[in-house]
């Protein structure tokens, strides 16, 4: 559905990803893992062509996407950035009326169509109580819920979500993160996402993508490829992983950063 080819990333002058290539499956959650500073938004930028690669190419559907008109892209994609700034005076629901810009023309009016997708992203998002609020007076966390019910409103095929969790309490972490899988499992929705929480990314991807300094480490299911060896080479950190067999989920936990730490804790299963 989406394959990146040798791409080669810079700012200016300075070279973030030298030689990068994946591929993403129809109906797949990946995760793009790795250190602050890393490449994740850069990668995720340049998929959703805010940003332009000195080298390679992207395929949307097969199709190179510098050669699709960025409107056609929109239909087909959104993305939601890490750091979300709207107009000072807009609404919730007039900022989520936006995610409907991809699919009318200039001059069209508001639908009944697009009412009820703007109200199925609100059911989704649960922001029932806030939808005539402005943006400006919510919460980092009510916020994050309304650039999602944004994208959601776009009625994508492909969901980019940069570091979707940030500022959320864990129990909207949690609502997030089910939010997205029920997406994936009913409409088939594929989700390429960066991903902070190891857990998390364990939880809620297919398939993960390590990358440290600009370059790919490792990728592959999230319980083959999140090890303590590997957790400990990317982010420097010593991590106990135990194996919820019965859930089918991995527990990660920090125990310290390398240089300090002396705890020696292997990969087990509960
Ligand atoms: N607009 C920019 N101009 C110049 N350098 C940039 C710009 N944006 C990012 N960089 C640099 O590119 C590198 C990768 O940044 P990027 O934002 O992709 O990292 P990241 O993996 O998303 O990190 P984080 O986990 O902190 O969000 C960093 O060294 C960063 O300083
Ligand atoms: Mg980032």
């Amino acid at each position: 559905m989406i394959e990146a080819k040798n791409l080669k990333i810079a700012y200016e002058e300075k070279i973030v990803i030298k030689d990068f290539s994946f591929n993403v499956r129809e109906g797949e959650m990946v995760s793009i893992i790795g250190p602050n500073g890393s490449g994740k938004s850069t990668i995720l930028k340049t998929i959703s062509r805010l940003l332009k690669q000195k080298n390679g190419a992207i395929f949307l559907e097969k199709e190179d996407i510098s050669h699709i008109n960025i409107k056609k892209i929109a239909q087909k994609m959104s993305s939601l950035s890490q750091h979300n700034r709207s107009p000072e005076d807009i609404s919730v629901k007039e900022l989520i009326y936006y995610g409907r810009m991809p699919h009318k023309k200039w001059y069209e009016l508001k639908t009944k169509e697009d009412e009820d997708i703007i109200q199925w992203a609100i059911d989704k998002t649960s922001l029932h109580g806030f939808k005539d609020k402005k943006v400006i007076e919510l919460s980092g966390g009510e916020r994050q819920r309304v650039w999602i019910a944004m994208a959601l409103a776009q009625r994508p095929k492909i969901l980019l979500l940069d570091e979707p969790t940030t500022y959320l309490d864990i129990c909207h972490q949690l609502e997030v993160m089910e939010l997205v899988k029920s997406l994936n499992e009913e409409l088939g929705l594929t989700v390429i996402m960066v991903l902070h929480d190891l857990g998390q990314a364990a939880k809620y991807s297919h398939r993960v993508v390590v990358i440290k300094d600009g370059d790919l480490v490792v990728e592959g299911n999230p319980s083959k490829v999140l090890t303590v060896d590997l957790i400990k080479e990317v982010y420097n950190v010593e991590v106990c992983i135990r194996k919820d067999i019965l859930k089918d989920e991995m527990i990660i936990h920090p125990v310290g950063v390398c240089k300090t730490c002396e705890t020696r804790c292997t990969d087990e299963a509960i």
